[in-house]
This record gives C-alpha cells, sequence and structure tokens, in this order.
C-alpha cells in the first residue's frame, strides 16, 4: 500500500498498516501519527505503544503555516516570503501583519495597523508604580516578564480568547506595549524618569526615544540605527516551534489570557540556550579579550569545558541566514558608531571555528546571536537589555503561534505522555517504625 508503514510487532508477530500524512511543502514533511501507535498492544488491557522522544527532537505537536526553516540549507521564510527579501525591502510593521494575518497589508491596512499600535503604547499609570517595586538593578527581562503578566490584571476581557475581536485588540495592546515596558525597565535600571511614547515616530524610532531621550523637546532617531533595528526586529519576528513558541501554546493551551502567556514565552526565551545567549555571546567576546586567545578559548569549548555561544542551532545545520544578514548590517552599524573593537575578536572566532573539524563535523555554524549582541552594544544598548530586545519583535511570532492553536481543530491542551521509571505500589510503613 502506498503511503502508509507497515510495522510489525515481533512481540505478537501483528502487522499494522500505519498512514503517512504530509505538510504543504513538496512531500517533505511526511508523519505519522504518535497515536496510531497505540493500537499496537500484547494483550486488549495494555495501554499500547507510546512514542518517546524527549525535546521533541523528532516529534511535529502542530500543523503551521507561519514560517517554514529548511535546516540543512539555511532557508527562513515567514508565510512564504524569503527573510533576505523582507529584510531588504519590507518594514517591521508589515512583516508583523504578515506573520499575524497571513498576506502583506495593502497600504490602507498598513495605515491602519500602524494606527492601532501607535495608539496602544501607552501604559497605565499604576504599571509606573508596579515597576518601582522591582530593586534598582533588577534584570529587565525579569522586569518584562513580571510586568507584561501584571497587564492582565489591567485588561480582563484578555480572558476571552474565543472572541475575535477581543483577539484583536490583545494583539495590538501586547504589539505596542512591550516596547514601553521594555524602555521603562531600562530607565528605571538607570534611575532616569520615563520617556513616555511619541506618536510621530517609526516602531523602532519611537522604541528608541523611550530609551534614550533626555531634556530635548523632540528625540530624533538616528535613520541608519533606526533602519537597523527595524530589521533587527524582521529577522527576530517568528522561528517556528522553538522553545519559547512552544511555551505560549502549551501556556495558552490551557485558555489563560494572552498576556501570561506571553509572560511564560518571554521567560523561556530569557534562557541562556534561547534568547539569553546573544547577552552570553557579549560576555564571552569580552572574556576572550583578544583576537590572540581565540585559538585557546576555542580549544577549551571542544573540551567540553564550555560552548561557543552564538554557535550551533537545534535546526539549522549550516549557516543561520539571519547571522548572514546581521554581518552585513553591522557594517552600516559602525559607519554611524564606528567599529565595535569586539567585531575583530568575534570575526576571528568564527573563522578558526568553521574550519575546526569539531564544528564542522556538529555542523556548528554562528546563530542570530552570534552577531546581533555586537550590533546591540554598538547602538548604546546595555548587555543585559539584549534578550529584551529579542523578546520585543518575536510577540508577533508568538502571537501568530497563539491565534493560530486556538483555531486548529485538532489543538487541545498540551499534556505530553511520560514514561514511568519509579517504584511499583507499596504500603506506607509508620513514621515511627520508619528509618
Ligand atoms: N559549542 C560547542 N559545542 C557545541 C555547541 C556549542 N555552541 N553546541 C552544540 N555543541 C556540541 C554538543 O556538545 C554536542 O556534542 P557531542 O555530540 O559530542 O555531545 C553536539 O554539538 C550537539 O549538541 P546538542 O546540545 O545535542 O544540540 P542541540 O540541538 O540540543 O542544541 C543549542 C542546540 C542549544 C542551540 C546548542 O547548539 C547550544 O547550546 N548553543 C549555544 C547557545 C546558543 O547560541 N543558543 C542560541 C540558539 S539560537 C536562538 O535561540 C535564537
Amino acid at each position: 500500500m502506498a503511503d502508509s508503514l507497515t510495522i510489525t510487532d515481533n512481540r505478537t508477530g501483528k502487522q499494522y498498516e500505519i498512514p503517512i500524512e504530509y505538510g504543504t511543502y513538496p512531500k517533505r514533511s511526511a508523519f505519522v501519527r504518535a497515536f496510531d501507535l497505540r493500537q499496537i498492544k500484547v494483550a486488549d488491557d495494555d495501554f499500547g505503544l507510546l512514542s518517546y522522544d524527549p525535546s521533541f527532537m523528532n516529534t511535529a505537536s502542530c500543523r503551521s503555516a507561519v514560517t517554514f526553516i529548511e535546516g540543512d540549507e539555511g532557508t527562513l521564510r515567514y508565510r512564504g516570503y524569503a527573510i533576505e527579501e523582507l529584510a531588504h525591502k519590507s518594514s517591521f510593521l508589515e512583516v508583523a501583519y504578515l506573520i499575524l494575518h497571513g498576506e502583506l497589508p495593502t497600504p490602507a491596512q498598513l495605515e491602519e495597523w500602524r494606527w492601532q499600535i501607535t495608539h496602544h503604547t501607552i501604559l497605565h499609570e499604576n504599571i509606573k508604580t508596579f515597576m518601582e517595586g522591582f530593586r534598582y538593578d533588577a534584570h529587565p527581562m525579569g522586569i518584562l516578564v513580571g510586568t507584561v503578566a501584571a497587564l492582565s490584571t489591567f485588561y480582563p476581557d484578555a480572558k476571552n480568547i474565543t472572541d475575535v475581536r477581543s483577539r484583536s485588540i490583545q494583539i495590538h495592546r501586547l504589539v505596542a506595549k512591550m516596547p514601553t515596558i521594555a524602555a521603562f525597565a531600562y530607565r528605571h535600571s538607570i534611575g532616569m524618569p520615563y520617556a513616555y511614547p511619541d506618536n510621530d515616530l517609526s516602531y523602532t524610532g519611537n522604541f528608541l526615544n523611550m530609551m534614550y531621550k533626555m531634556t530635548e523637546l523632540k528625540y530624533q532617531p538616528d535613520p541608519v540605527l533606526e533602519h537597523v533595528l527595524d530589521v533587527l526586529f524582521i529577522l527576530h519576528a517568528d522561528h517556528e516551534q522553538n522553545c519559547s513558541a512552544n511555551a505560549m501554546r502549551s501556556v495558552a493551551s490551557s485558555h489563560s489570557d494572552p498576556f501570561v502567556a506571553v509572560a511564560a514565552a518571554t521567560a523561556a526565551l530569557s534562557g541562556p540556550l534561547h534568547g539569553g545567549a546573544n547577552e552570553r555571546v557579549l560576555r564571552m567576546l569580552q572574556e576572550i579579550g583578544h583576537k590572540d586567545q581565540v585559538a585557546d578559548y576555542v580549544k577549551q569549548a571542544k573540551s567540553g569545558e564550555y560552548r561557543l555561544m552564538g554557535f550551533g542551532h537545534r535546526v539549522y545545520k549550516n549557516y543561520d541566514p539571519r547571522a548572514r544578514i546581521l554581518k552585513e548590517l553591522a557594517q552600516q552599524v559602525f559607519e554611524v558608531t564606528g567599529k565595535n573593537p569586539l567585531l575583530d575578536i568575534a570575526l576571528e572566532l568564527e573563522r578558526i571555528a568553521l574550519e575546526d573539524d569539531y564544528f564542522v563535523e556538529r555542523k556548528l555554524y554562528p546563530n542570530v546571536d552570534f552577531y546581533s549582541g555586537i550590533i546591540y552594544q554598538a547602538m548604546g544598548f546595555p548587555t543585559d537589555m539584549f534578550p529584551v530586545l529579542f523578546a520585543l519583535p518575536r510577540t508577533v511570532g508568538w502571537l501568530a503561534q497563539w491565534q493560530e492553536m486556538l483555531k486548529d481543530p485538532e489543538q487541545k491542551i498540551a499534556r505530553p505522555r511520560q514514561v514511568y521509571t519509579g517504584e511499583s505500589e507499596r504500603s506506607l510503613v509508620p513514621l515511627e517504625v520508619r528509618g
């Protein structure tokens, strides 16, 4: 039989025919349903065969039409459009619309979308009081997680997740307010008064305004830096079923509201193996200190003492296409800001690692985090803001994944199975005779 799998259970000699299904992209994403394995039993009262896949190494948890990645070739597309084309020819708000709605906006749709995002940037004044509670040196990612979760209490209507109109309002609020929270978190950490949003500026121009405005009446963002940040946001907008997108889907699958679900996704992003890696890359380059020290550092990474941060990826087994774009962008930034001295160390690290058998055999290439930190630092962002800069655009991807999950009739509350390895049933020994 075509397009099926014949499985023989050697315990019983029985044969099973399991259908093979496909995603839309030319028959490359063939899959079988794990639930079809449950019919494979040794006896009628047997639970049935489970598939065991820690860390989802080979398990699709959903069907998705948002982002396509071909890890061996280093291809990334949002809704069918190549990341290179989007980065060169569109703006972040256009891409955000594309990711969330499935199609690029017309000029009128873009104008409406821009208006909505621009007019939802302000935070309730009580949020400022809430943020005062954080210590002066609190990590801005922790502030972001806590504050976006707190927004859930300001918008109880967000619980109405089945209402399309309500979902759309929460999406406007989240995309618009994340930069405001992020900039406020930064200003809090340096003891500066908060700078309010400026509706005359672009999405990234306004973010720079809220970060850096001092006493001037009107903040004028540098157009090159404003553009580069816009491209950085495009590159980070979605990346299919990564750790934080999975957290978003998993938490929201219990029908919790999108504010707490985005808080959970942000928490997942904060770890050094995910969005926290760009911060670690910078610290690593500073620790290496000089390009002459790179070879020694790589040797230690190979011995397993530590990992080269910004290298390797669960899906890409080739150069991350986002890292390639970032490498070009770095030059544009340095023309404005002057060269970041860490760039020479990064280039040397990349050169040595890409020639080294250890990295070649394991297909470990620079990922998006490798160059983003160097650019952010040159633009004046402090290191602990790097993961926050990742979370802002990724909010768009999380919300697209959330909507897609809610609309998918096959999705239910996320609830993996386990393979139990503990004790079988035993009787309680009374406390006084234990020990
Ligand atoms: N430096 C040195 N060795 C590495 C690195 C690295 N950065 N990454 C993986 N390896 C090695 C592992 O030690 C392992 O070697 P082994 O087979 O001899 O045991 C092999 O490569 C495979 O590594 P895994 O951990 O099994 O790969 P996995 O797919 O689980 O991990 C990950 C992917 C987490 C990104 C990993 O490459 C890593 O830790 N990289 C550094 C952190 C980083 O840059 N994270 C950002 C990811 S991109 C993003 O989130 C936006």
